[in-house]
């Protein structure tokens, strides 16, 4: 595995862009897997001023996100759509028709598992994921895969943890608005992407992050499953590297 250590977020957040960018001179029709929440920000951030300064042309993008929650509306101020159109999408020149965030304004399960199926035919037929972007949660889940996610699964609906609803909860207006459930890729479905790219910072990641990079492969921490795979980058800053026993050595 390669871990690149920088200094601070906005750091992690340039490292991550020139990955990104990179991946997308590599192909016609780059497909991007991408990520929410606070981690991914400064990558965002690095990207809209690319695509500003440089002309970074997102015309032929084509983009899955992780993870949404399900019974928001696609408007609702905390979906994950609105999240996405409003850090990044809207300020580049993507298609929106080739953005994709799993629909989670529903609580039909059937109409939910149809989706969750939809979703993985659409990345199947577009010819997978060339780089996923992912965060990290405080207990080591990626996307919504809470410990104890099954390795091989495919995007499903999930249940979240209390833990994973309260780190969510500064975005509602209170705990109890938080969603319950979240249609999320699986664990297969990430590390089927060809490569896999994921950013922490601070120090409250500090022990997923060890338990990630040097712990075993366990469904206990569902990113420690990148451990199987073969091209997998950690973009970490130095607080969430504290605790690393082999730091300055390549994974
Ligand atoms: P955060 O969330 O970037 O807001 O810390 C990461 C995650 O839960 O995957």
């Amino acid at each position: 595995m390669r871990v690149i250590v920088v200094e601070n977020k906005r750091e992690m957040g340039r490292r991550a862009a020139d990955l990104v960018v990179a991946e997308m001179a590599r192909h016609h029709n780059p497909v991007l897997g991408l990520a929410t929440g606070s981690t991914p920000l400064p990558l965002y951030e690095d990207l809209i001023r690319r695509h500003r300064d440089d002309g970074l042309d997102f015309s032929t993008c084509i983009t899955f996100n992780l993870d949404e929650y399900v019974g928001l509306e696609g408007d609702h101020p905390q979906s994950y759509r609105h999240f996405m159109n409003e850090h990044l999408f809207d300020h580049v020149n993507v298609n929106k028709r080739n953005t994709h965030v799993p629909s989670g304004n529903t609580m039909d399960l059937d109409r939910i598992e149809a989706i969750c199926e939809e979703y993985e035919q659409r990345i199947d037929d577009v010819g997978g994921i060339d780089l996923q972007v992912l965060g990290i949660g405080g207990n080591g889940h990626i996307g919504f895969n809470e410990p104890g996610s099954s390795l091989g699964s495919l995007t499903r609906v999930k249940t979240l943890t209390t833990k994973t609803r309260q780190d969510n909860a500064r975005f509602f207006d209170s705990f109890d608005e938080v969603p319950t459930y979240a249609i999320t890729m699986g664990i297969g479905t990430i590390l089927n992407a060809r490569r896999v790219l994921l950013l922490a910072s601070g120090e409250n990641k500090a022990d997923a992050v060890a338990a990630a990079l040097e712990g075993p492969v366990t469904a206990s921490c569902p990113a420690s499953t990148l451990q199987l795979h073969r091209y997998a980058t950690f973009v970490i800053d130095s607080a969430a590297a504290g605790r690393l026993q082999l730091e300055g050595y390549e994974h």
